[in-house]
């Protein structure tokens, strides 16, 4: 089935953006960073959930080139349960068939958390199953940025100015992914915050109430429900789709 054409098409690539773990703690008069720890348990559910039902990708946005600007202490237990997840949960992924993705400027961790990176992403690059990328210390804008100074390196003879969409996209993130199809943001929030910015284009947007803790696999068949039934028009007429 062509991508165009839309009803009951399943998303292949799922980006989400994870908020609402401070709200989520705060309700219940914890301290924050229960709030993250509650999301983790939420990423363990969807990754299983998606692979099960046969998504091809999963992006999750876990912190953001502007996360550095939180108190010093949420920042530091973050990262710690950024390690731990690395330490504690990557063999299970592996085991699961998912091949796991780090997206962001990865030198900004200490070097424990980069070699995990290292780790996790050799010992389940042959997998052929779910493709998990944690976006880590990721901008859109960064990625942009990035992708034209990667061309240039290995375009040293040639000038920016004969850069092209078709030549600059296969040095944006994910780029060897299939297109975002979906993107859900929890929380209430309705922005990107710096997300994907280039692989969103043609995205669908799902907003939802639901704080991150809280979105289940219930909340994610509801999203996909939704998708299923928007037109992409791709720029087309509804009647050009149709036929
Ligand atoms: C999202 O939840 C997780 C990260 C950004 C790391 P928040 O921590 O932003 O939760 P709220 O928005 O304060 O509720
Ligand atoms: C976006 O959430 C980043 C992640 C989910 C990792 P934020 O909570 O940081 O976004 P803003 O600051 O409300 O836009
Ligand atoms: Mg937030």
């Amino acid at each position: 089935m062509s991508q165009e054409n839309h009803q009951n098409y399943q998303p292949q690539h799922i980006a989400i953006i994870m908020d609402g773990n401070g709200r989520w703690a705060k309700k219940r008069f914890l301290p924050r960073f229960v709030g993250h720890q509650k999301g983790l348990k939420s990423v363990k559910r969807l990754v299983a959930h998606c692979s099960a039902q046969g998504i091809k990708a999963l992006t999750l946005f876990a912190f953001s080139t502007e996360n550095w600007r939180r108190p010093e202490d949420e920042v530091n237990k973050l990262m710690g349960l950024f390690l731990r997840a690395l330490q504690k949960e990557v063999s299970k992924l592996n085991d699961n068939n998912v091949r796991l993705l780090i997206v962001g400027d990865r030198t900004a961790f200490n070097a424990e958390i980069q070699e995990h990176i290292t780790i996790a992403e050799s010992m389940t690059c042959n997998n052929t199953g779910l493709v998990l990328s944690i976006a880590a210390n990721y901008g859109g804008r960064w990625d942009i940025v990035e992708a034209v100074k990667k061309w240039q390196l290995a375009n040293p003879d040639r000038s920016v100015s004969e850069l092209n969409e078709r030549e600059l996209s296969p040095y944006v993130a994910l780029s060897e992914l299939p297109e975002v199809d979906l993107l859900i943001r929890t929380g209430g929030e309705q922005r990107v915050s710096n997300f994907l910015i280039w692989q969103i284009a043609y995205a669908e947007f799902y907003f939802t109430e639901d704080l991150w803790p809280d979105f289940n696999e219930e909340s994610i068949d509801k999203a996909i429900a939704s998708f299923a039934q928007r037109e992409r028009r791709f720029g087309k007429t509804s009647e050009q789709v149709a036929k």
